[in-house]
């Protein structure tokens, strides 16, 4: 990535976006001396890994290795580029970006897809409300979707047309390639010919709008029962289905913390007209970690909406599961007397919704519910056997959970409250070791596996890749250094291509005396390189600092390197290993 801001600048962004309260607006940070510390938001835990170092203005997460300075979190989290990043803290803190021009083909091409998405979704709602649209209005009206949804939605209709929308974005200046980029444009080659047609004819439209307000894609539904039932886009630069979540960009805001997650864009839309505007829902994919993630930024308590089906009670096991690794509290909605929410409401009204909401069991309950209907607890045996099973998963429960359900099993059943909790207890103690040890293996293994694809040179060569840390930490926190080693510094005593890259990197701003904080440096490296960098610098209490420790180091990575050029014995002719022999016995002594 070509150098595009200079240094002033990005110190300037840096100081006017405090790192403590930009990450703060994401993460709820508590004080631990001169570090806070959070549940991290790029991946699920429950204890908090996640570390801010005000005064190096980076941060690191010590469970997935995520890291990098204020540009690089916004980059990731907001899923940004880095032009796109440095933008949005200049708007934050209303700083003017410098006038030069910094165009760079990919955010222009995001940029792109984002106007022609905006154009796209005003065409298809323009198109509702004309001779065109008819069907696809007249098929909103059927299923009770009021004209102040239709606006708020911004739901729209796609013509039956195989060139409408093409027309209309080309007359405003959009090339065919920005349209198939976007998604909204394909074509199939025939004859050596290539033929380009509108992605959604003869659709009800459904735009889906990112936290930032931006149109990132579209659902389209059929008119009738044919099948597939919706078109959507597939993932673009500007959008991964996985990330996103229909109606989020409403629900974020004034929910208590509370949303409900359903399944289908109608349902979000009857639950929205129905004044619960905490609602949201997938985009056609099963329940993903980032989903769940995004979820936990924004709620301490889900409703889960699923079908009654057994697909839907699949999803919401698979839900529970991805939930229970967050704080997020999970509520089960069984949906009775109807099949999904637009139904019920439809049907019965909203009051009926709102009390099937405040009747939803909580986690807990309703999976005792679901093992309750295995057994038949009007027999001995079923009762017996239910217990025992209720009891191994409350075990996993905590003390005032155990006790609360304890007590209502004992009502139950009339089996004693004491009794309940000792059969509780005993599971517990079974379940903890086996737990642990299976607990450490998983983490470990996903350390490694990350290692692994991330940099997979330092899984390799762990005793080059420790010293080749030490080395990068000591130069970062002394310039000096530099000079005093730099005849024996250079790119070749470095194995691991992230470190050997950090360093080139380092090495040009010390050969030119600059700056070398982490958020000038970010600027020439990757977001990945960048969490590197910050891991570095995470590691800094672990050094000494002393010349002579950099240069253990240096030697180190000279006999690695070394090792390297030495070809094995096994590989070498008789002459070349005997001199090979003496040069190690020379060694020795
Ligand atoms: N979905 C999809 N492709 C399909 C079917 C479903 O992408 N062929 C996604 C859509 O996001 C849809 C959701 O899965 O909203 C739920 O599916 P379903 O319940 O079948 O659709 P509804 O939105 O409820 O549609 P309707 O009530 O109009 O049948
Ligand atoms: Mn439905």
């Amino acid at each position: 990535m070509a150098m595009r801001f200079n240094d002033d600048f990005i110190d300037k962004l840096r100081d006017s976006n405090d790192i403590e309260s930009v990450i703060g607006s994401y993460v709820e940070l508590r004080r631990r001396g001169r570090t806070l510390t959070g549940l991290c938001p790029f991946h699920n835990e429950k204890t908090p890994s996640f570390t801010v170092y005000p005064e190096t203005a980076s941060y690191y997460c010590f469970g997935c290795g995520a890291g990098g300075e204020v540009i690089n979190f916004i980059r990731n989290i907001e899923n940004l580029d880095f032009i796109e990043a440095v933008k949005f803290l200049a708007d934050r803190a209303g700083i003017k970006l410098p006038e030069d021009n910094f165009d760079d083909a990919a955010s222009n091409l995001r940029r792109r897809i984002f106007e022609a998405n905006r154009d796209a979704a005003r065409f298809y709602h323009e198109t509702l409300f004309t001779e065109q649209g008819k069907a696809q209005l007249d098929y909103l009206m059927r299923r009770n979707v009021s004209p102040k949804m239709i606006k708020h939605f911004g739901l729209g209709a796609a013509p039956d047309d195989w060139h409408a929308l093409e027309n209309h974005l080309k007359a405003k200046g959009f090339r065919r390639d920005e349209l198939v980029a976007a998604n909204l444009l394909r074509y199939s080659d025939k004859n050596g010919k290539r033929y380009y047609y509108d992605a959604f004819r003869s659709k009800v439209m459904y735009p889906v709008i990112d936290l930032r307000g931006n149109v990132v894609a579209f659902g389209g539904r059929v008119l009738d029962n044919s099948k597939p039932k919706y078109i959507n886009t597939s993932d673009t630069p500007v959008y991964k289905k996985s990330n996103e979540l229909f109606a989020m960009n409403f629900a974020k805001n004034g929910n208590d913390r509370k949303l409900i997650l359903c399944e289908g864009y109608m349902d979000v839309i009857a639950l929205h007209g129905a004044g619960f505007e905490n609602a949201v829902a997938g985009l056609g994919t099963a329940l993903t970690p980032e989903q769940v993630s995004l979820i936990s930024r924004y709620a301490d308590e889900v409703a889960l909406c699923y079908d009654s089906d057994e697909a839907g009670q699949k999803a919401v096991r698979a839900a529970l599961s991805l939930f229970s690794k967050t704080g997020v509290r999970v509520k089960v909605i069984r949906l009775e007397g109807g099949k999904d929410p637009d139904e019920i409401i439809r049907t019965h009204g909203k009051e009926r919704f709102a009390k099937l909401l405040s009747n939803a069991d909580n986690d807990t309950e309703y999976k005792l519910s679901v093992i309750r209907s295995k057994y038949d607890v009007e027999t001995a045996d079923g009762k017996v056997n239910f217990l025992r099973e209720a009891a191994a998963f409350l075990a996993t429960a905590d003390s005032l959970e155990r006790d609360v359900y304890a007590m209502r099993l004992s009502d139950e059943l009339g089996v004693s409250k004491d009794a309940i909790l000792q059969q509780i207890k005993g599971a517990a103690k079974r379940d903890y070791y086996r737990k642990s040890k299976n607990q450490f293996n998983e983490a470990q293994k996903k350390v490694a596996e990350m290692e692994k694809s991330v940099d997979p040179q330092r899984v390799k060569n762990m005793r080059a890749a420790r010293a080749e840390d030490i080395v990068l930490v000591t130069l970062l926190n002394n310039a000096e250094f530099y000079k005093r080693f730099k005849d024996r510094l250079n790119n070749d005593i470095f194995i691991t291509p992230v470190n050997k890259r950090i360093f080139s990197v380092l090495a040009a701003r010390f050969e030119s005396n600059e700056s070398t904080d982490i958020s000038h440096l970010s600027q020439s490296l990757t977001s990945e390189e960048t969490g590197a960098v910050a891991r570095l610098l995470a590691k800094h209490s672990m050094v000494s600092n002393t010349p002579k420790e950099c240069e253990d180091c240096i030697i180190v990575l000279e006999e690695e390197k070394k090792k390297r050029e030495t070809p094995s014995p096994s590989q070498m002719s008789d002459d070349s290993f005997l001199a090979f022999f003496s040069s190690l016995n020379k060694e020795d002594n």
